[in-house]
Formats: structure tokens, sequence, C-alpha cells
């Protein structure tokens, strides 16, 4: 199957230089970070498919709005141009800045989740996974089965089970703050829910009187998705899906360093009033008074412009275009990933490209070295050293159903010939895979390891 390339919807008016150091060096840097590639010079990576939060291209029009920022601390102009946005969007009554997705995530834990409490999601990104431990909560995933099957082409991998939420609802009735949804489903692979999911999901926790947030990271993608995939929304516009598909949540947190293409940023909404108030005095604890929450007047002026062009829908179909080709080249030399192509990256199975390691050895980081050994290009590990936890009842290690390494694609900021120029440093990494060993850690933090970890090569 060959995929074609959309061109880029833009030109490029900027640019920065990025560099391939030679193969010694990339190997000191290796071990200078502990074989952790959150842990290295960003210098040193050619190619950064780390993350697509945060990295994307502002635009010109961005730009030009941040010259426009009012850093008035209170009442600011930037607040309220982002207000008129956030409301036109998404549609909620209430609505604060933070300063970024987990900022968003800590404040309604703190104010909502009790040791013991569950929060049920498709799939719990690890931030608020962590956001709800913090708490002594227990953050519970039922993503549909599909979702742990990487072959699986199934267009909605990101939906909740519903008949397992409805009996997880009533089991757990009295001990759920409230429930989630993560749109796309950033931990299962970059997958959309479909509408049809979202609002069973809504019924059912309406119905057991349980608030629902949606984890909106990646909402014009989902949206994208919709419009694509789901019969009775091509015809829609993919802000008439956004805004159908927030009239069936209570509230939602936002990082907007995804797609509100910004750089920091993130967004809590809410209807509810009272539980409002609550939030707001512990953004103000934690974060800034509620007109900036944590962020320069000039940052609420890049949200509100970027809030929109990432609804554009030129814009998106160029986006999920650029993971399809990336997903089908790879495929095209072997190389295994979750099906089919996700919105902001290409997620890799690594434990079928490295079947000789164990998960207790980490097939999946073990690749991520390799890739930047090769040729520079810093992926992500999404497997047993980002998702492995202890049962809190039994203490017995609990390892994810996959281990993937994730190329997020950054917005706006690679071309095509950058993805092929990867798909080049896979293939040369195939050829000496059987020779590949795992790791151990050197050290290990309890919560979200992977940022801080060390390791050692077996
Ligand atoms: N929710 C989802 C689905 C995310 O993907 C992220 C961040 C967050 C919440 C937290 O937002 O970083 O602004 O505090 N994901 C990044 C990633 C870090 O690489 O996928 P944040």
């Amino acid at each position: 199957m060959t995929v074609q390339y959309l061109p880029e919807m833009f030109r490029i008016k900027s640019v920065e230089r990025i560099r391939l150091i030679p193969r010694e060096a990339r190997e000191a840097a290796l071990k200078e970070a502990g074989y952790n590639l959150f842990l290295m010079n960003a210098e040193d990576v050619f190619i950064d498919l780390l993350t697509d939060s945060g990295t994307g291209a502002m635009s010109a029009e961005q730009w030009a709005a941040i010259m426009r920022g009012d850093e008035s601390y209170a009442g600011a102009r930037s607040f309220l141009r982002l207000k008129a946005a956030v409301e036109d969007i998404f549609g909620f009554k209430h609505f604060m800045p933070t300063h970024q997705g987990r900022a968003a995530e800590n404040i309604l834990a703190a104010c909502l989740v009790k040791p013991g409490q569950y929060v049920p999601s498709n799939m719990h990104f690890d931030t608020t996974d962590a956001n709800i431990r913090a708490r002594g909560g227990r953050p519970t995933n039922l993503v549909i089965d599909e979702a742990s099957d990487p072959s699986n082409p199934h267009p909605f991998k990101g939906n909740m089970d519903v008949a397992k939420l409805k009996a997880f609802l009533a089991e757990r009735r009295g001990q759920i703050p409230f429930g989630m949804m993560t749109v796309t489903n950033n931990a299962g692979g970059g997958q959309p829910v479909s509408m049809e999911n979202l609002k069973a999901v809504s019924a059912a926790y309406r119905e057991a009187g349980v608030p629902f947030f949606i984890d909106a990271a990646r909402y014009a993608e989902n949206a994208f998705f919709i419009k694509q995939r789901e019969a009775g929304y091509a015809d829609k516009s993919v802000k008439e899906i956004a805004r159908e598909m927030f009239s069936l949540a209570d509230g939602m947190t936002m990082s907007a360093k995804k797609d509100a293409i910004v750089n920091i940023g993130g967004l809590l909404c809410l209807n509810d009033d009272a539980l409002f108030q609550n939030l707001k005095n512990e953004l103000i604890l934690r974060e800034g008074f509620p007109t900036y929450g944590g962020l320069a007047g000039r940052d609420l002026e890049a949200i509100s412009v970027g809030l929109y062009e990432g609804l554009d829908e030129e814009y998106l179909a160029y986006r999920l275009g650029q993971t399809a080709y990336l997903t089908a080249k790879l495929n095209e030399i072997g190389v295994q990933t979750i099906q089919p192509a996700g919105g902001h990256g290409v997620y890799v199975n690594a434990g079928a490209m490295l079947p000789h390691i164990p998960p207790q050895e980490f097939p999946a980081q073990a690749l991520c070295v390799e890739l930047y050994r090769e040729g520079g290009v810093r992926g992500v590990e999404i497997g047993s050293v980002m998702f492995a936890h202890p049962d809190p009842e039994t203490g017995e290690m609990r390892y994810p159903a996959l281990e993937l390494l994730r190329l997020a694609i950054p917005r706006r900021v690679y071309t095509q010939s950058h993805l092929d120029y990867i798909v080049k440093t896979f293939a040369a990494v195939q050829v000496r895979a059987a020779g590949v060993k795992g790791y151990k850690f050197a050290y290990a933090p309890e919560l979200l390891r992977h940022f801080t970890a060390r390791f050692e090569p077996l």
C-alpha cells in the first residue's frame, strides 16, 4: 500500500539548525544520560520525536499575537480573548488557564480524589495516572480489548468498554469522585474515541451520578478522525464535532501544548459552580490568579490563536497524513506498529522487534537507545518503564499489555525527508536487532519514573 504524503500546508519562515553528531559522540551522550533519552541534551539529538507536546512550530499569526499579550495581573485583555475562544470551541460554563495539562489534573485531583477512591477512564495518561495516585486514588483503565491487539484495525481503538464501565460503576458505587476519557488515547497509540462511544460513556456516568471529565489534549485530532471514520459526521465541521463531544461532558482538562500548538499552557473547564469555586482557590494556591493561571498574558494570546489553527481541516489532513505515511513506510520494511495509524505519533511494537528481551528488561527502552545510537533519532518508551506498577493489593508487579516505542510527531516541524530518514534508521537497527540487549534500573523513583530513571545495559 502506498500512502501519499500530503504537502505541508505551510511554508517555512524561520528555521532552526539541527545536527547529527558523530557516532562516538552519540555513544558518549547515551552513557552520560544513563541511557535515558529524557536526560540528554537536545542539541545532541538530530530528529527529536520524544514528544509532540510543546514542540510544535507556532505560526506567524501566533507570534504576532504574542506581541499583543496584556501582562496585567488581573482581568487582562488576553484572558478575555482566550475566554471567548474557549467558550466558542468547548462550550463549558467556567474555565481557568493552567500552566500545562498536569496542573489542571493536579488541581482537579486535589479537590476531588480521596484515598482509596477510583477514577475510571479508557486509559489515563501517565501524568493523570500519577496525579490520581499522588492523592491516594486508583486510576482504572477500561479501554476496549481490541486496544491491546496491535494488529487489530478497529477504527476507534480508544473506545471505552461500556459494559466494563457499567459493571465498574455499579461495583464501586460511592467510591468514584469523577470519571474520565482521554481523546485521543495517547497511552494506547493515539487512537480515537467515537462519538457513539462518548455518548454511551456519558450516559453511563450520568446514570451513576459521576461527573465526567474529558482529557482533551488531542481533541481536534480525535474530532477529525470522527469526521473521517464515523457515519453521519462527514459533512460536519471539526469544530461542530468538537462542540458535540464536549456537550457530553461536565468538564475537561487539557494540555494546550498539543492541539492548541503552543509551547506552554493548559486549560481546566467545567459547568459546576460550587466546584469551580473550590478549583479556583486551589489554582490561586498552586498556579496563579484565575485570569492568568501560571501563564504570561502572551501565552494566553498564543493559545487563543492556536486553538483555531488546530481545528483547521487542511492542517489536520496533512497532520494525520504524516503519521499515516510514516506508519505505512515502516510497515513496508517489516517494522510492526499499532494499527491503524494514530493521530500524533507512530507506535512501534518494540516487543515484536526485540522478542528476546522480556518486559522486566525493558525492550522498548532498548529500542529507543538503538534508534539514537544508529541515527540520532529520539523516541520515547511507552512500556514497562512508564507503566509497570506494583498491584496496590498484592504488591505483585503488573506489566502493560504492550511494549511500545512512540515516535511523536511535533506539529508543523519536520518534513517528508525527515520521515524518510527515520525509516532508514529503523532499517539499519533491524539488521542487528537480534543482538540488542536489555537494561536494568540503576536508579528509579516511585512515580513517573521514566523521566528521571537511569539504566545500565545488561
Ligand atoms: N493528557 C494527555 C493525554 C497527555 O498526552 C499529556 C501529556 C497530558 C495529559 C499532560 O499534559 O504535559 O501539558 O502537563 N503528554 C505529553 C506526551 C507529555 O509526551 O505525550 P502536560
